[in-house]
C-alpha cells in the first residue's frame, strides 16, 4: 500500500517537473519568472504541497523520494536561472533595439535660447559707457521718499512731484522708486570728493496708465559724472558718441531744453527716427524725431547732497530707457510685449 503511495508520489514529482517546465518555456517576463517561482517552488509552491505527503510513508521509502524531489528541485531552479537570464539578455536587447541611433537620418534643429531684448539693450548701454570709463553701479529700487524726491531737489509739497506718478509702501516714507536718480545720492555719498563717472541701470515703478509706450515697470540706465571743470559740452560729447554707436554713426541728434528739479539747465535729447530716417511715421508720430533721454547738468544743490563741493565740483547726468530704445531698434510697436513673456518677441529681433 505504502508503496503504492510512494509511487504516486514519485509519479506527481514527474508530472510536476514536467508542468514547470512548460509553465516556464512561456514566461516572457522577469514578473512571470517571478509568479512561477512562486506557483512551484515557494514554500506554498505545489512542490511542497506534494512533499507535504512524506509523512505517509514509511521511513524506507522517505529517502528515494526526498532525493528525487530535491533533483526536481534543483533541475527548475536552474531551469529558472537559465530562463532570467535569457529574459533578461532579451531584454536588454530590446531597449538597445529601441533606443539605437539610425545616423543615416537628417538632424533635429536644436532650438537656441536668445537673451530678452532688455537684456541685449542694456548690454549695449553698458558696452558702450564702461568703454569710455564709466563704471556700472547698482542702486536699490525700494527707497525713502528723502532719496526719490528731497535729495533731488524736490522737498515734500514740490510740484514737480507730480510728473512721478508713485507707488508707496505701507510703511510711511517708503516707496517704489519712480526713477534711477536716487541712485546718483548713493554714488555720490559713496565716493565724495572723488571724481565719479557712473551708470546706474535697475528697473523703476511708476503708478501710471500702461499703454502701448510705458509700463508700470520698466528699466532706467541713469548716467553721472562729477568732477572739476565739467561742463554742459561734455555732457552733449558723451551723449553723441553713445547715440553714434547705439544707433550707428551720424545718426542725426538734437537737444531740447526741458526742466528737472535736479539738473540745471535741462535737456531731453532725441534722435531721428530709425525707420523713417526722420520723414515722419506711425512710430514717430509723424514728428520724424524719437526722445531717447533727459539730462542735465548737475543741480548745485545736488551735489551738496551728494557731499560735494559745488564751488569746486560740477557735474552731468542723464537718465535713459533702454525699453523704448529697444522698442525703436526692433521696430516693435507696443512695449507691453516685453512682459508677457511670449516667445515669438524674440523671434523678430
Ligand atoms: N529721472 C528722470 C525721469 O525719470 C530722467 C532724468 C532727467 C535723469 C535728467 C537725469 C537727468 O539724471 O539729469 O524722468
Amino acid at each position: 500500500m505504502s508503496n503504492i503511495v510512494q509511487q504516486d508520489i514519485l509519479q506527481q514529482l514527474k508530472q510536476l517537473q514536467k508542468d514547470a517546465e512548460t509553465a516556464l518555456a512561456h514566461a516572457k517576463s522577469a514578473e512571470a519568472t517571478r509568479n512561477w517561482y512562486s506557483e512551484y517552488l515557494s514554500r506554498k509552491g505545489r512542490l511542497t504541497g506534494i512533499l507535504r505527503n512524506l509523512g505517509s510513508l514509511s521511513a524506507a521509502e522517505r529517502p528515494l523520494v526526498g532525493k528525487v524531489a530535491n533533483e526536481v528541485k534543483a533541475v527548475l531552479e536552474n531551469a529558472l536561472q537559465e530562463r532570467q537570464a535569457a529574459i533578461a539578455q532579451a531584454e536588454l536587447e530590446a531597449v538597445r533595439r529601441a533606443e539605437s541611433i539610425d545616423v543615416t537620418l537628417p538632424g533635429r534643429p536644436q532650438n537656441l535660447g536668445k537673451l530678452h531684448i532688455t537684456t541685449r539693450a542694456l548690454r549695449d548701454i553698458y558696452a558702450i559707457f564702461t568703454a569710455m570709463g564709466f563704471q556700472i553701479y547698482d542702486s536699490p529700487e525700494v527707497e525713502t521718499d528723502e532719496y526719490n524726491f528731497q535729495l533731488l531737489n524736490m522737498p515734500p509739497g514740490h510740484p514737480a512731484r507730480d510728473m512721478w506718478d508713485t507707488f508707496y509702501t505701507t510703511t510711511p516714507g517708503l516707496l517704489l522708486r519712480t526713477h534711477t536718480s536716487p541712485g546718483q545720492i548713493h554714488a555720490m555719498r559713496e565716493y565724495a570728493p572723488e571724481p565719479i563717472r557712473v551708470i546706474l541701470p535697475g528697473k523703476c515703478y511708476r503708478y501710471e496708465q500702461v499703454t502701448a509706450r510705458s509700463e508700470s515697470m520698466f528699466y532706467q540706465v541713469e548716467g553721472l559724472a562729477v568732477g572739476k571743470h565739467i561742463t554742459f559740452s561734455d555732457l552733449k560729447g558723451v551723449l553723441i558718441n553713445f547715440a553714434n554707436q547705439m544707433y550707428g554713426e551720424g545718426r542725426e541728434a538734437r537737444f531740447r531744453k526741458s526742466y528737472f528739479p535736479f539738473t540745471e539747465p535741462s535737456v531731453e535729447m532725441d534722435i531721428a527716427c530709425i525707420l523713417c530716417n526722420g520723414k515722419g511715421c506711425p512710430i514717430c508720430k509723424y514728428t520724424g524725431w524719437l526722445e531717447i533721454l533727459g539730462a542735465g547738468v548737475v543741480h548745485p544743490r545736488v551735489l551738496e547732497y551728494g557731499g560735494y563741493d559745488p564751488t569746486e565740483f560740477s557735474g552731468f547726468a542723464f537718465g535713459m530707457g533702454p525699453e523704448r530704445m529697444a522698442l525703436q531698434k526692433y521696430s516693435i510697436d507696443d512695449i507691453r510685449y516685453f512682459y508677457t513673456n511670449d516667445v515669438r518677441l524674440l523671434e523678430r529681433v
